[in-house]
Formats: C-alpha cells, sequence, structure tokens
C-alpha cells in the first residue's frame, strides 16, 4: 500500500534517548521553536507582564499558565487560530518566594485558569509557526478566564443543583477550571474537560454531608466520590476570598464545573458552553466524529483509578454542508442524544495472558429524556454520573486519559496512564492485567519490581459494524507500556529489543499515515526520565515500533500534541517544567525556556530541519 502522510509520519529517526536534561531534545535532523509562553500578551492592551511585579490585570490579558491541549484551526493565508488550555496555576513554580500575599496569589491563579485563542503565523523555516505579535492583527484573539461567563446547556441546565445564590438561573457559569485535554470537533469547535475540580472547593466550616434529589431522598457520598473535601492541604485558599469556592457558603457552585466545555474560535462574541449532556466527572478531554448514521459521537475519560470511559451520540444527525446554517445546527449537537459507560470484557478464562483482548458494550445511562439508571432523574444522572455508573456496572479501568480515533483504520485509542492500586485496591482483569512493574530511578539505575500497574496501558477499540455508533465493540491493549527490559510490558507483539522505554501514556493523535502519537506524563517516578513524545506505527510490519521522537525539560509532561499542514508541524506543549508530581520539584529548577530563572510553560513546534 502507499504510505500516506507528511514528512514526521515517514520520515526515519534515531529514537532519543532516555535523559533528564532541561531543554527540549529533538532526533538530529529536527528543529523546534517555542510559540509562546506564559506571560506573553494574549489581547491587545495588555499591559507589561513580569513575575517580578505581576498585576491582576496583566494576569486576565495574558497567555496563563500550564498549558495543556492544544487546538489549530486554519484562517486565510499563513495564519492559523490556536487555542489552548491553562489547566492549573503552581504557586510554589510561578512567583520569586516572598513576593506576594496569599490573597494575591490566589486571586492571580484563578485568573491564571481558563483558555487563550491566540492568532498564529508562518515562519519563514516550513513547519515553524510563531505567535502573531500584531495584536491589532490577532482580531480573534481572546483570553477566556474567571470573568468570562459561559452558558450551560442539555438537562441539567438550570436545575436546582446548579443554582447558586449568584446566579438562581443555574445556566450562567463564571469561568472553567483545571481544563485538560480536548478536541476539536469535525465543525470546527473546540472542545476542553474540566478534570480535576474538586481541588479549587474548600471550606474553614463543614463540607455538606448530603445533596437532597429530585424524590426527596439524599445522596450522602456525592463529594467524596469527587473527591470534594475539606482538605486544608491545598495551598490556593481561594475559598477564603471567593465564596463560591467555600463549599459551605455556596454548596452547590462545585456542581458547575466537571463538564466539557466548547468554544467557537472563530466567534469571539459568543458565550462558550458547558455541555451538561455529556456527563459531571474529571474529564480529560473529549474527541468528537461522526458516525456511519452521521450522529456526533464523542469519547471521554475520567481520569481517576478505577474510574471509567464514557461515549456521548447525539440524537441529531450531523449537517455535512459548508454552509453557516450547518455549522449554526452542528453547533448544537451535544445538547441532546444519550450517555454511555463502557464495560470491557476479556477473552481470557482464568488469569489473562498477552495478548490481552476481548469485548465490550456500551452500557446507557441516560438520554436527554429517559434516564436509565433506577433512582436517578435525567438531571442527577449528568450531575453526578460517576454515583450513576457506579450502579450500572461499568469497567474499573487504570485512570483513562485521552480517548482519540484514528482516522486511518477507524479504530479508538484510549491512554489508560497508570493505577498504582491495581492489584490490591482494584483486582486485576484482562483490560487492566498488570499488577507488578519494573521500575528505574534514573536512566542508567537498576530494573526493580515494584507494586501495581505504573507505566500503563494503550487500549485500541474496534467499533462493532465499523460505526462508532454501535453498542458493541471488541479491543486489545495495543501497548503494555513500560522498560522493554521487563517482562510485563508488549509492544503489539513488535520486538521489545528495538523499541523505547516508555511510561505513563496521556495525551494522544494521529498522523496521516495513521501512526500513534503518544504524549507522556509521569515518566520521572517509575522510570526516572524525562517525559516524551513517541511514534508508534499502528499498522503493518512495524505496528507497535514505539520510537522516543522527543523528550521535555525535566519535571514537565509532554500535552498537546498536534500534526497539523501535511504532518510538517508537530504541535507540542512542555507543561509544568520544574514539577514531577504534585508537589514534588526538581532540584534544582528548571529554568526552560531560559527568559527568566524559573521555568515557563509553553507551547512549541517541531519541524524538519532546514
Ligand atoms: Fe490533566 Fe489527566 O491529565
Ligand atoms: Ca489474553
Ligand atoms: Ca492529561
Ligand atoms: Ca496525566
Amino acid at each position: 500500500a502507499a504510505v500516506k502522510g507528511g514528512p514526521l509520519a515517514r520520515t526515519k529517526f534515531r529514537s532519543v534517548a532516555p535523559n533528564r536534561r532541561d531543554a527540549v531534545v529533538l532526533p538530529d535532523g529536527f528543529d523546534h521553536n517555542v510559540v509562546i509562553s506564559w506571560g506573553d500578551p494574549v489581547v491587545e492592551g495588555a499591559p507589561a507582564w513580569s513575575p517580578y511585579d505581576l498585576t491582576l490585570d496583566a494576569v486576565k490579558k495574558t497567555f496563563g499558565y500550564n498549558n495543556d491541549y492544544v487546538s489549530v484551526v486554519p484562517l486565510s493565508g499563513d495564519a492559523a487560530l490556536m487555542t489552548v488550555n491553562h489547566e492549573y496555576d503552581d504557586q510554589t513554580l510561578m512567583y520569586p518566594t516572598g513576593a506576594y500575599t496569599e490573597e494575591q496569589m490566589a486571586w492571580f491563579g484563578i485568573y491564571s485558569h481558563g483558555l487563550s485563542v491566540v492568532q498564529i503565523k508562518r515562519g519563514l523555516v516550513p513547519g515553524s509557526w510563531y505567535r502573531e505579535k500584531n495584536l491589532a492583527k490577532a482580531t480573534k484573539n481572546r483570553r477566556i478566564n474567571a470573568d468570562t461567563t459561559f452558558r450551560a446547556t442539555g438537562p441539567a441546565a438550570g436545575h436546582p443543583l446548579l443554582q447558586t445564590a449568584a446566579d438562581p438561573s443555574g445556566t450562567a457559569i463564571k469561568g472553567t477550571l483545571n481544563n485538560c485535554s480536548g478536541g476539536t470537533t469535525p465543525w470546527g469547535t473546540v472542545l476542553s474537560g474540566e478534570e480535576n475540580f474538586n481541588q479549587y472547593f474548600n471550606t474553614e466550616g463543614t463540607v455538606p454531608t448530603g445533596v437532597t434529589l429530585d424524590d426527596g431522598s439524599t445522596l450522602t457520598n456525592a463529594y467524596t466520590r469527587y473527591g470534594i473535601a475539606k482538605s486544608g492541604s491545598d495551598p490556593r485558599k481561594w475559598h477564603k476570598y471567593d465564596d463560591r469556592f467555600d463549599l459551605e457558603a455556596e454548596a452547590h457552585e462545585v456542581h458547575r464545573f466537571g463538564w466539557i466545555v466548547e468554544i467557537d474560535p472563530m466567534k469571539p462574541e459568543q458565550a462558550p458552553r458547558k455541555h451538561t449532556m455529556l456527563g459531571r466527572f474529571k474529564h480529560e478531554g473529549a474527541c468528537a466524529v461522526i458516525s456511519g448514521d452521521k450522529r456526533a459521537v464523542v469519547y471521554m475519560g475520567d481520569d481517576e483509578r478505577g474510574d471509567y470511559l464514557y461515549k456521548f451520540v447525539s440524537a441529531d444527525k450531523y449537517d455535512e454542508r459548508a454552509s453557516a446554517a450547518a455549522r449554526r445546527h452542528n453547533k448544537t449537537l451535544l445538547t441532546k442524544g444519550t450517555l454511555f459507560v463502557a464495560k470491557v470484557t476479556g477473552n481470557d478464562v482464568g488469569t489473562p495472558t498477552a495478548p490481552y483482548d476481548g469485548t465490550g458494550e456500551w452500557l446507557p445511562l441516560t438520554s436527554d429524556t429517559q434516564s436509565f439508571v433506577p433512582g436517578m432523574t435525567v438531571a442527577e444522572v449528568l450531575v453526578f454520573t460517576r454515583q450513576a455508573a457506579d450502579l450500572v456496572g461499568p469497567t474499573k479501568m487504570d485512570r483513562p486519559e485521552d480517548v482519540e480515533v484514528n482516522k486511518v483504520n477507524g479504530k479508538v485509542y484510549a491512554a489508560l496512564t497508570n493505577n498504582s492500586n491495581r492489584g490490591s485496591t482494584f483486582p486485576a482483569d484482562e483490560a487492566n492485567p498488570v499488577t507488578s512493574c519494573g521500575t528505574r530511578t534514573s536512566p542508567g539505575a537498576p530494573l526493580v519490581t515494584q507494586s501495581g500497574n505504573r507505566n500503563g496501558y494503550v487500549l485500541e477499540i474496534t467499533p462493532g459494524s465499523d460505526n462508532h455508533a454501535r453498542r458493541t465493540f471488541t479491543w486489545d491493549l495495543f501497548l503494555v507500556c513500560g522498560d522493554p527490559d521487563s517482562p510485563e510490558t508488549y509492544f503489539a507483539g513488535y520486538d521489545k529489543s528495538k523499541v523505547s522505554r516508555i511510561s505513563c501514556p496521556d495525551n494522544v493523535t494521529f498522523d496521516a499515515a495513521g501512526n500513534l502519537w503518544i504524549a507522556t506524563d509521569g515518566a520521572p517516578t517509575p522510570l526516572g526520565q524525562n517525559d516524551g513524545l513517541f511514534r508508534v506505527p499502528t499498522a503493518g510490519a512495524e505496528r507497535g515500533h514505539v520510537q522516543c521522537f522527543l523528550t521535555v525539560p525535566k519535571g514537565a509532561e509532554t500535552c498537546g500534541p498536534l500534526m497539523y499542514d501535511g504532518d510538517k508541524s508537530l504541535f507540542f506543549a512542555p507543561q509544568h517544567p520544574g514539577e514531577i508530581s504534585g508537589a514534588v520539584f526538581e532540584s534544582p529548577l528548571s529554568t526552560w525556556p531560559n527568559t527568566h530563572d524559573f521555568p515557563r510553560p509553553s507551547v512549541c513546534v517541531a519541524y524538519q530541519a532546514r
């Protein structure tokens, strides 16, 4: 068969070796540049930004912190429009020690979240892109932050559980939080997942213990199932400075986060939306495709140990015509349909052995008009989706991250990043088979066996009858990640002596040849190496040949990734340089990209060297 795909899909390269460098490392023959960094101006009139002399006005108008998902849609000529998520703030890494008060850092943090829409333009070197510095020309640039009102759509919009003192309508929500991965829809809008929203809500008082449902019964574990608790450990203390983050003062504000949001980058005047029809959980991202019968199908993961894979199928059909009316119609598709959760069953009898494979079923939770979960209304299933799913028997997975469709072979790929409790809290099954694994503390350190699944998997789903709307599928574990020297690893049967060490798959994308590109988040902990971006063919003799294409600066996770412009440009976004995991930091701290004496999360683009 003819090899399709552009230069980044076709070109052979020598895998980048595991390392701990404070740099972006690419194979010989490739270059990269920084497109935009934390603090760069986004909208006209943005004041000068300096981390040493920060103002709230500057934070509101400049590129936010911890870039994650990257979307690019074309404008005319050499211009394009890039949309980027700002997942979370980190007071330790963002500010000079002692420079700001707790209250200043709280407000800087609140406004460091959200999204940026940024016009970019081609550079002179083919494949390179830069931000448009003439902001008068960048008329669609937009900084979505806590001042931006999102409109809730779908069956739970306006429900009493979403009503607050400040918004009795239950439909007008200020801001978006912890936006992790996302997707660009076939109709050109951007979806973004609100992930670990729970951490921002605290109280000095008493956390509400129950939520009253429509039938008068009480859901007592509604907060704990989502990890919402008086932690005291969150350093932000937003609840002290804005009542809506105080669980005792405002018990419902937390129900207004944990959704999939949709932004139309081409329409800066339009309010972004939160789609309640897609359920509320720790949304990693959302990948929208059109099924054989023209429905919009959205694949989603809930990133928590032992949580689930989800799918939404629209009630209405996609209108493929290139008209403004068709686009307006398509922008309503995510408001009505059916939400499903995945049951993943293995073929093996007894102890599962590689290759791991089996069958699966999408279990319906609710449509926009009818709940399929006994005792819960449509709106309750959507607001407390985790509890609703618990009642129908889906498969507890090892932290579902990105779920994306490979348009070349029609299969769905889900990154299951890790689960240190597999084999203890969570018994093994064929889809989650690893209960001990090989780890290293540095690239040259000896292999040590640890309990649990610390390196993750990539699950390959084949939809029934080639149709994403079908309720059945078959599946296999395409990769059992880790150090190929360790026996539990599996690379689709490929020769293990030729593959790169890979751990904690997180965001994924594809090139036009159907190769899977895997961004990792967390490799420093189990493998003692920087995170990276890996290319792996999904078909042919090279299927399973995982190669490290680049590594990101120490402490960073690799976000994006996005293949653009006929596989000539590869956007990737080093997030949280300097932070290994949570409150664990590199020493000495990263200074990448070396514009200050501390790190700045940035979006980059890689391309063939001239
Ligand atoms: Fe924000 Fe699931 O990674
Ligand atoms: Ca098997
Ligand atoms: Ca992620
Ligand atoms: Ca992750």
